[in-house]
Order: C-alpha cells, then structure tokens, then sequence
C-alpha cells in the first residue's frame, strides 16, 4: 500500500521533507561547548535523555541521544521529524529545533518535563486516584486522537512515555516517537512482549510481518488505564498461557457474569469502556475518542462509596483541562496458586531499558521492548 493513500500527501511530503533538510542541516557539535549537562533523566540500550541548559540561551532543555551503534540516521531522522510534525499538539511534547551528531550520539532537543515520567508517580499495587487518572488519561486521548487522525500510530503506549509536568498531572505530554509509523504500513516483530502488546501481536511470529494498526494504541491505552487505576499490570503477557489474561479472555468471550477479581473494582461504565478497548478481536475495538463519553461516569466502586465528594467532582476533570470543543476530534489452563492480585507494577528491575538492540537491520523494527515482570 502506497504511503500517499495512507497519510495525506501534504503531510507525507512535509515528513519527507522534514527528513532531507534535517539530513543536510545536521551538524557536528561538541556537547560541552554549547550545553551545560546537568544530570542524566532516563537512559537505555539506545542512548540516553539529559537535562542540559543551552549556554547561549540559558534554557533548561532535554537531550535525547540515540548511539550511532545502534541507531541508523534513517532512524534517528524518523524519530525526530514525527516529533516535530506532532509538537504543535499540546499533549505532545515540545520540540526544539535542534538536531545534530556527536562522534558517537545524534542528537534532538526537547522540551523538558519538570516532574518526570507516568511510571514513577502510580503507587504501586493501589494507582493514583479516580480524579488524578482522569485528568492524566484525558490529556493521553487527545494525544491518541490526534496522531491518529494524522494517520500515525504511537506504537509504544506506556507511562515511562507519558511525560508529566507536576506531580497531579495537570500537564502531561506524550513522548517517545521511536516506534511511530503511519497506519497502514507492515512492519516486522522483531522483539519482545510486555504487558501492553496487544494480543494479535503476542501471537505473531517473531519475524513474520503485520500491519501497523491504532487498535495496537488502544488495546496499550486499555492496560495503561488499568495500570494507573491498580498499581498492577492486568496480565504479563496477552497470552492464553498468562492466568490472568485467560481469565479476562474467558470473561470477555463468553460474557459470563463472573468478574474476574482484579477487575470487580470497576464500575460497570468502567468494565464497558475496558471492553471496548480491550476487545480481543482487534477491528472490534473502539477507536480513542469513542470512550470521551465515559468521563463523566464514574469508574471506581469503592472509590464513590468511600469518597462521594471526589466521585461528584469528577466532571471537572473536563472544566479544568477540556480545550474548547475538542479540537482533536474528527469527527491454558487457570493456574490454580494464582493469588487474585495481578502483576505489580512496583518492581525496580522493571525497566522499559532491555538489552535488545534498536534496530539491528534496516527492515527490523521493534514492536515494544521487552519488560522484565517479577510478580
Ligand atoms: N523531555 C523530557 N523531560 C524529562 N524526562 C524525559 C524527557 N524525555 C525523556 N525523559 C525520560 O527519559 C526516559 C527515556 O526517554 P525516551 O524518549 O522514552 O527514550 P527511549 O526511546 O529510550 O525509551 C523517559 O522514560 C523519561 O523518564
Ligand atoms: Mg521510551
């Protein structure tokens, strides 16, 4: 299928474009000369991000190096147009216009997230409130929302790539544009499965090709939800062989009216919305902006019994961070030893940083590193 019939052809000519003049812009730069580094925000096989402040201007930004080793320019290049043809976005994070290449690194420029990641702020095995959730995982919709209305899937969905501003949540931003391709395209598995990797990509052989799809960034919206409610993942891997996603399979398959118990703190609104997003055929599964209607509903069962006064507040969720009329929208066997609580999210040894090359050849791309689970 032709990139044009898949992405509009202004925006495919201003990636590519982008691309180009990035290429035969990008110079060779000495960190030291031109930024102050003042300590290390995150790191991994591929390079690292450090919080730097531009000598010249004095400005606090964030530098994502991606090594030569393992990140081919044609990558890097991707990575960093995606990002800038998305910045304009609110819920995106800001781009500077800056790229250039060090003896080892190439180099973007970012605005900096003052408060860090998702991952670091959800209580492990209790999750952050109804309130805070809603406010967070609306601002992550109208991000979805608007990538995919420009065609492009996310393809890495998980908090350590929802940037946060303050530690409410107030301002978060998606980040992350490694995996991003245009709807439509085929790409290869090359690596692992964590507990965000929709089912139909669990099952694909790790080197046969599938279509990049947004069910893949709902069903991971679906889990991240169910992470930020919980403290838990719901499952480790979207495999028949994972109790508890059998469980949820079984549940959701023949409609029986045993909940599993990890999800009986939803309320039925809630246990709709997750259908929707979790629907384990993935052309059954709801686009973003068709759980907006949700928001207003409440989520949590204990949540309303034992704080009403946040349950009725919930519709300010909306007041506070709704912009004007949405201008994104377009229109095996059960394991009998299992305890009831799912995987934990509260483990140190998780990391989203594995030992897993990039990119080892041209046509390899990663469908979402692997995530070490210790329940
Ligand atoms: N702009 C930023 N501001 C603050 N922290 C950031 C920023 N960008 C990245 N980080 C931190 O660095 C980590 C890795 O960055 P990311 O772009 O996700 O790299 P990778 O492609 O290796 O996953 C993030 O999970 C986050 O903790
Ligand atoms: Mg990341």
């Amino acid at each position: 299928m032709s990139v044009s019939s898949l992405l509009s052809r202004g925006a495919v000519d201003i990636l590519e474009e982008l691309q180009i003049l990035t290429a035969k812009t990008m110079e060779k730069v000495e960190i030291t000369k031109q930024y102050e580094v003042i300590r290390e925000l995150g790191k991994g096989t591929y390079g690292r991000v450090n919080l730097v402040i531009h000598k010249a201007r004095g400005t606090k930004m964030a530098l994502k190096f991606l090594r030569k080793k393992t990140t081919k320019q044609k990558s890097f290049l991707q990575e960093y147009c995606i990002s800038r043809y998305l910045s304009a976005c609110p819920y995106i994070i800001g781009m500077y216009d800056i790229a250039f290449e060090t003896d080892e690194f190439y180099v973007f420029a970012q605005e900096y997230a003052v408060a860090g990641d998702l991952f670091d702020i959800i209580p492990p095995q209790v999750g952050l409130s109804e309130h805070t959730t809603k406010r967070c995982i609306y601002q992550v919709a109208l991000a979805l929302d608007y990538l995919h209305n420009r065609k492009l899937v996310h393809r890495d969905i998980k908090p350590e790539n929802i940037l946060i501003f303050d530690k409410e949540c107030r301002k978060i931003k998606l980040s992350d544009f490694g995996m991003t391709r245009i709807a439509g395209t085929t790409e290869k598995r090359v690596s692992g499965t964590i507990p965000y990797t929709a089912p139909e990509l669990c099952e694909t052989s790790k080197h046969s090709g599938f279509l990049v799809d947004y069910s893949i960034d709902v069903w991971a919206f679906g889990v991240l939800l169910f992470c930020m409610m919980t403290g838990n993942f719901p499952w480790e891997k979207a495999l028949h062989s994972d109790s508890f996603y059998y469980e949820f399979y079984q549940w959701q398959k023949y409609k029986n009216a045993n909940v599993p118990s990890q999800w009986r703190r939803f309320t039925s609104h809630a246990l709709k919305m997750f259908s929707k997003l979790l629907s384990i055929e993935p052309e059954k599964r709801c686009s973003i902006k068709d759980i907006l209607w949700y928001f207003g509903k409440t989520w949590l069962v204990t949540k309303e019994e034992s704080h009403p006064s946040e349950a009725k507040n919930n519709n300010d969720v909306f007041v506070n961070i709704k912009p004007q009329g949405l201008p994104y929208l377009n229109g095996n066997t059960l394991d009998s030893n299992k305890s009831d609580t799912s995987p934990s999210l509260s483990f140190s040894s998780c990391s989203s940083y594995e030992d897993v090359p990039k990119e080892s050849n041209a046509n390899s791309i990663l469908v979402s590193a692997p995530i070490e689970i210790c329940v």
